[in-house]
């Protein structure tokens, strides 16, 4: 089991969803049958990852709290801090320093749906690696909306901008990051950004600069979704709810991925599943727990 530690950060105004999200977080509205911080949990459940900090607004902190418990249900453990206001990214290591303490660590951006084959082996070598920072890329047409990464004649990344004007290429920088263990030091040398944050690219650029960043590139089978709009949410609802159906396996489930992870055996899965039959979702993980493999 990986000793790296991992950060949710699901703080934020969601102003983009309003009025959707003026008495609700985010991070908590349903993406199909399931909220949306079941997501990237299971994604860095599926690196290995069992020690998380779930950054909130302070107003939606007991929310999360509800939801999530201490995370022992699931074979985790799960605290939980407040970012007082939208500072920027970065600030999850000054928050998180200490319940980092000195470990590598892995964050991931609330609202951030990753799914394709191949994932959990990607993960957990990103994971493994902890002398170098570890960032997802994926190629987008709207390069402007995200932190881009510029690539030389032999593929290596020469440097990452955020929401550059001018792209220098259309790999967009995911909200999936790995870092080594001096991440915290880093981070406190940032600082804020024309928009007033602590931005997470210039603490990619720093780990760049040192010659210390490695980029992966998720390929176009790949799905890397955005919930930044009412039409975007629907989407992802969307295509969770086909790929569920059509294949009968659960996306983003953290019983499911805690189970696959060796973090609860059989019988505990069969006793989440019991609780949740009425609403369907405890069918799929009943059919997990039958499997013979
Ligand atoms: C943030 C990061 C950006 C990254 C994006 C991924 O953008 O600043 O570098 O590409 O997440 O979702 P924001 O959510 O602040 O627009």
């Amino acid at each position: 089991m990986s000793t790296r530690r991992g950060i949710i950060l699901a703080g934020g105004t969601g102003s983009r969803l309003h009025p959707v999200t003026l008495a609700v977080s985010k991070q908590l509205l349903p993406v199909y049958d399931k909220p949306m911080i079941y997501y990237p949990l299971s994604t860095l459940m599926l690196g290995g990852i069992s020690e998380f900090l779930v950054i909130t607004t302070p107003e939606d902190r007991a929310s999360f709290e509800r939801l999530l418990d201490d995370g022992s249900q699931w074979g985790l453990s799960i605290s939980f801090a407040t970012q007082a206001a939208p500072n920027g990214i970065a600030e999850a290591f000054l928050i998180g320093e200490s319940f980092l303490d000195g470990r590598p660590a892995a964050l991931i951006l609330g609202d951030n749906l990753f799914y394709g084959s191949g994932f959990s082996a990607q993960l957990q070598a990103a994971s493994a690696n902890v002398e170098v920072a570890t960032v997802f890329a994926q190629r987008v047409s709207d390069p402007e909306r995200y932190g881009v990464v510029a690539f030389d004649a032999g593929g290596i990344a020469t440097g990452i901008e955020e929401k550059p004007e001018a792209p220098k290429s259309n790999w967009a920088v995911t909200g999936l990051y790995f870092y080594p263990s001096d991440v915290a030091d880093v981070a406190k040398a940032v600082e804020p950004s024309a928009r007033g944050e602590l931005e997470i690219t210039t603490v990619n650029s720093s780990y760049l600069d040192q010659g210390r960043l490695s980029v992966a590139r998720l390929d176009r089978g790949f799905a890397w979704l955005d919930t930044g709009t009412f039409n975007s949410m629907v989407e992802a609802s969307e295509f969770v709810r086909v790929i569920e159906q059509r294949q009968r396996v659960k996306i983003g489930s953290p019983e499911e991925v805690a189970y696959q992870m060796g973090f609860i055996d059989r019988d505990q899965l069969r006793a989440l599943a019991l609780p949740l039959l009425k609403s369907g979702y405890g069918d799929s993980l009943v059919d997990v727990a039958d499997r013979e493999n």
